[in-house]
């Protein structure tokens, strides 16, 4: 008789992880959201806030409060937010929206504003519903732009609003500076106010199921753990392609860039999950101590090998959803001489025992072929050719979107032939499998910051680490202005010398 083999301990981090959770729960929490009748709160955080009440989440209770201008009493601010979730998302129904809207608040004012700051007090005194010991959960989002930030902290913590007699929350969106040295002078604002596990930096890709899949796919399944490294692996693709423009950004795409845009963060975290150990349980801290370490160990880029292991573009104009589209320079708000990047494609190496040798490709545009995000892993070829035809190395990939699935592809025998390897998908489809929708980006992130759960949110370290990686990139490419922009057609995949880059390797990009 086979013996099975029992598993080998009930690993305490596993038992962590249970209870962790389980302790987490929703409280009744106050969220106070600076700038929110902007585009923001209308397209991502009042239908995720909907849906949660919706779904029974916020039974515990809740108020909602926006803050900034312009002027408009409660009842306005409920009719526009029901206009939003009508436009960017469905319309609720009657009933439950009527329920929903009244928790709803607008304190008209501006952000330097201290009379505001003083009505806001008063206001939480008001409108909030203590938790069963009494505490008052706060959540201050900032949904505004990154240089009102620094003000407005600076306001909270001078009524006294950080801390003091609040259980007191603050979500921060991206981008966290826009390099190293604003993303510490910014932390230092913050943690001058908050405490390091009261800040919730959001990366709304950490958010997105089949991301988060890449940690329990590594870590939940014997056999890949064991191939996931330099012995077998030739290298990593991460695709983040985009077939939107900059659409109504002219004015933030001109100061951000694609480096700033994209790859600081979703890109660099979607490495992190692929590249990282396995954590000592999946707590927040485990996890982003492991992500950080990635980050540390990127090899750092310089002068002329920036120049060869990078590649930037513009998009001219070309084709988009079937019709003509004009290029980067003529969008509105954009310069018409921009230099400003769209389009970055690199190699990078990680120089640390698990991967080093082993290049990993990034690339990401807007005005691309097609929207697709995905995480091709190639493993090596076999050693010795015992059939006809050569095979295909096996493909391992991950497509965060539009359809979420993972496959592996491998080969197999060709019917009737006497050697031919036929290359076939064994594939995992999230929504054939589970008959639902991946859960909207944003539901996730605001459930988590409500229960306090950090994992899913960025630490300042790691932050910090993502800038060192790309900072000399930005600085070597403002040094040295692009000749040849736009260089690609809007609906192709990029500039010619991105096809090079990997190329000159032997490789070619997998997704198509
Ligand atoms: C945002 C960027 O963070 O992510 C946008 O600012 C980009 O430029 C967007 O379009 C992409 O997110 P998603 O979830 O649509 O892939």
């Amino acid at each position: 008789m086979i013996k099975i083999s029992e598993p080998v301990i009930e690993r305490g981090l596993l038992r962590k992880c249970t209870v962790d959770l389980k302790e987490l729960k929703v409280e009744p929490f106050t969220m106070i959201i600076f700038g929110g009748a902007g585009d923001l709160s209308k397209r991502k955080l009042m239908p995720g806030l909907y849906h949660l009440f919706d779904a029974g989440d916020l039974a515990a209770g809740f108020s909602v409060l926006s803050f900034g201008l312009p002027q408009k009493d409660d009842n306005a601010y409920r009719r526009e937010m029901l206009g939003a979730l009508s436009q960017f998302d469905a319309a609720p129904g009657e009933d439950k929206w009527e329920e929903f809207s009244r928790n709803l608040y607008y304190l008209p004012s501006r952000f330097d504003d201290e009379a505001g700051y003083e009505e806001l007090c008063r206001k939480i005194d008001k409108i909030s519903v203590p938790d069963q010991s009494y505490r008052t959960n706060i959540i201050f989002y900032m949904a505004v732009p990154p240089d009102m930030v620094p003000l407005i902290v600076g306001k909270l913590k001078k009524f006294n609003l950080c801390k003091g007699p609040f259980n007191a929350r603050i979500v921060v969106e991206k981008p966290f500076g826009v390099d190293s040295r604003s993303a510490r002078e910014l932390n230092r604002t913050l943690v001058d106010a908050f405490d390091e596990c009261q800040i919730f930096r959001i990366d709304h890709y950490l958010s997105k199921e089949p991301v988060q899949n890449i940690l329990f796919f590594r870590f939940a399944n014997f056999v890949f753990e064991q191939i996931w490294n330099r012995n077998y692996v030739d290298h990593v693709q991460i695709t983040v392609a985009e077939d939107i423009g900059i659409e109504h950004r002219g004015g933030f795409y001109e100061r951000t860039g694609v480096v700033r845009d994209i790859v600081q963060n979703h890109m660099l975290q979607i490495l992190g999950l692929i590249a990282m150990e396995p954590p000592v349980g999946f707590s927040a801290d485990y996890v982003r101590d492991e992500k950080t370490k990635v980050f540390n160990s990127v090899r750092i880029m310089e002068g002329a090998d920036i120049d060869r292991h990078t590649v930037r573009g513009q998009y001219g104009a070309g084709a988009a959803g079937g019709g003509p589209v004009v290029g980067y320079r003529q969008e509105r708000d954009v310069a018409p001489l921009s230099l400003q990047p769209t389009f970055f494609a690199a190699k990078f190496h990680i120089d640390n025992m698990r991967w080093a040798g082993v290049p990993f490709f990034l690339r990401t545009g807007k005005r691309l072929a097609k929207r697709i995000t995905e995480i091709c892993i190639q493993f090596k070829q076999l050693p010795l050719r015992l059939f006809g035809t050569p095979c295909d190395p096996n493909i391992l990939v991950f497509t965060i979107q539009p359809d979420e699935k993972i496959s592996l592809k491998f080969g197999v025998k060709y019917p009737y032939s006497i050697d031919e390897i036929y290359p076939v998908n064994m594939v995992f489809g999230y929504r054939d499998t589970f008959q639902v929708k991946a859960r909207p980006d944003y539901e996730r992130l605001l459930l988590d910051c409500i229960k306090g759960d950090l994992s899913l949110f960025v630490r300042q370290d790691s932050v910090e680490a993502m800038w060192q990686i790309v900072d000399p990139i930005n600085a070597r490419w403002e040094s040295t202005p692009p000749k040849d922009f736009p260089n690609y057609r809007a609906g192709s995949w990029g500039p010619r010398q991105a096809q090079t880059l990997i190329e000159e390797t032997g490789r070619s990009w997998l997704t198509v």
